[in-house]
């Protein structure tokens, strides 16, 4: 069997990638020319750990290969993946735009029997959708419409451990609907993942409805652990309790678990905010109210704001001639990806306020940059005040505060004596809850993480005002 991908982003290439090495002759398509064309001279245009070398293996291998030429990709694939983007649009819903192009991009090039495998994120009915838009341009060109099926098989992967996770799946979910190709399609599919089915059988077998639904209620729950955390923590906060023993305490049983129960500064990604928001908006199109859903979107968008709060708390709304560090661009480690990273509306604020930011992040500075210009392209002073640093340390000069948004691993265990030295004020905002709050009172840092008893940030003074930072807890 022969595979098709078309779209060559995160998923794309992972898919590409792994299906590659599993000894699948795998073309990826992609409209946009300049990637194609980094791919094909052995580059990858994204940041996913051991993305590079698989490429390379299977590339070298004669196994994958990278076009832009459509009918040659068309006509390579039994199998054709559609794993192009679907962005939220305005009002929330997800923009099918690209998805249905490539439908009738397949209409007007298919010859023979292909089936169709749709890995993008989609909408309850697109399935549906796709398969009227390849029937409207086989009519056009007189050909008969039993020449594809159309399934569902949604994509789990997490970025930054995304060929793990393609590679050794909790669960392939595959969607396909009665029909007269019903057998074939569960045998190609069967065929497909025979790898991951060995030892037992990882596929969850479903209609096509049910499928394009199990991926948004996925990232809607995992999405709504988070935010429930969040407001558990602020409550913590207010409380004079820590998030981190009570996540502790509350992963520990075995039917709640310890995964994504991690209090911070907000989720982001490419698909979390997006997916949660086309989910609300289908429940909408139909007469219901996700109101969970909602709850944790609402969440979700003041946690963002959270660590801005506190700083003006303390120094108060307006930040001219504050200096801040911010640590961590990416909207997790392991990724270059700044799509609804928490650190674009932390960044675009303290600018706003009037502060100067020095900025680092290990591999996602480049995007960042891309995203802030056009996210502050309206603003007074737009980027001047932002400045971009090599290394982690360089951003801390004489600053103000350092706000930590991205777990990256070397931030974990930074050098506090030689931070202290170099901030104007010893004062650590952890977005993401790295550090001991008791290990770091001890060393005359003020710090407030999010649920973690910041009455602690009470050592610190203020040079600028010779205030103490007292904290409300
Ligand atoms: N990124 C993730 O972690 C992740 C995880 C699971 C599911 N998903 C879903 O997978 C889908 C793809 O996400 P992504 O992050 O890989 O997107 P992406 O933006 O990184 O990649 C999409 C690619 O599709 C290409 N494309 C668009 N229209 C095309 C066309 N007509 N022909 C050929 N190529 C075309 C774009 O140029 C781009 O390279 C989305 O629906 C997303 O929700 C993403």
């Amino acid at each position: 069997m022969r595979v098709t991908v078309i779209g060559s982003g995160y998923v794309g290439l992972v898919t590409g990638a792994c299906l590659s090495d599993l000894g699948f002759k795998v073309v990826c398509l992609d409209k946009d020319e300049d990637k194609i064309k980094m791919l094909q001279q052995g580059d990858v245009p994204i940041y996913e750990p051991g993305l590079r070398e698989l490429l390379a293996r299977n590339r070298a291998d004669g196994r994958i290969r990278f076009t832009t030429d459509v009918q040659d990709a068309i006509e390579h694939g039994d199998i054709l993946f559609i794993a192009v983007g679907t962005p939220a649009r305005e009002d929330g819903s997800a923009d099918l735009g690209h998805v249905l192009s490539v439908a009738s991009m397949i209409g007007r090039n298919l010859k023979d029997f292909k089936l169709i495998v749709n890995k993008s994120t989609v909408p309850v009915g697109t399935a549906d959708r796709v398969r009227e838009a390849i029937v409207h341009e086989l009519s056009h060109r007189g050909m008969p419409a039993e020449m594809f099926d159309v399934v569902s098989n949604p994509e789990f992967l997490k970025e930054g451990a995304a060929i793990d996770d393609f590679m050794r799946p909790d669960r392939i979910v595959v969607g396909i609907d009665d029909g007269i190709h019903h057998e074939k399609s569960q045998r190609m599919m069967g065929d497909l993942y025979a790898s991951f089915n060995r030892h037992h059988s990882r596929t969850v077998w479903m209609d096509v409805r049910s499928a394009e639904l199990t991926k948004y209620a996925a990232n809607a729950m995992l999405a709504t652990r988070i935010s429930f955390m969040n407001e558990i923590a602020n409550l913590a906060d207010a409380l004079g309790a820590d998030v981190d023993q009570i996540r502790r305490g509350i992963g520990a049983d075995n039917r709640i678990g310890h995964s994504f129960l991690y209090a911070g500064c907000g989720y982001g990604g490419s698909c979390f905010p997006k997916d949660t928001q086309a989910l609300v908006s289908t429940a909408h199109a139909y007469g219901q109210h996700m109101h969970v859903v909602s709850a944790t979107e609402q969440v979700n968008e003041s946690q963002k704001t959270l660590l801005v709060d506190r700083l003006v708390q303390r120094l108060g709304a307006d930040l001219t001639g504050r200096k801040i560090a911010v640590w961590g661009l990416a909207f997790k480690p392991n990724t270059d990806d700044m799509r609804e990273a928490p650190s674009l509306v932390v960044i675009k604020n303290l600018l706003q306020r009037g502060a100067h930011v020095t900025a680092y992040d290990p591999v996602a500075g480049h995007e960042a940059v891309a995203a802030l210009t056009l996210d502050c392209a309206g603003q007074a002073h737009g980027l001047k005040n932002f400045k971009l640093v090599d290394h982690d340390m360089d951003a801390l000069h004489d600053v103000d505060a350092l706000m930590v948004l991205t777990e990256w691993k070397n931030f974990h265990n930074p050098d506090f004596q030689a931070m202290k030295l170099s901030m104007r004020t010893p004062y650590i905002l952890d977005g993401r809850n790295l550090y001991n709050p008791d290990a770091l009172a001890d060393l005359g840092i003020a710090y407030q993480g999010v649920g973690r008893r910041n009455e602690l940030v009470k050592l610190a003074v203020d040079p600028v005002s010779n205030n103490t930072l007292t904290v409300d807890a």
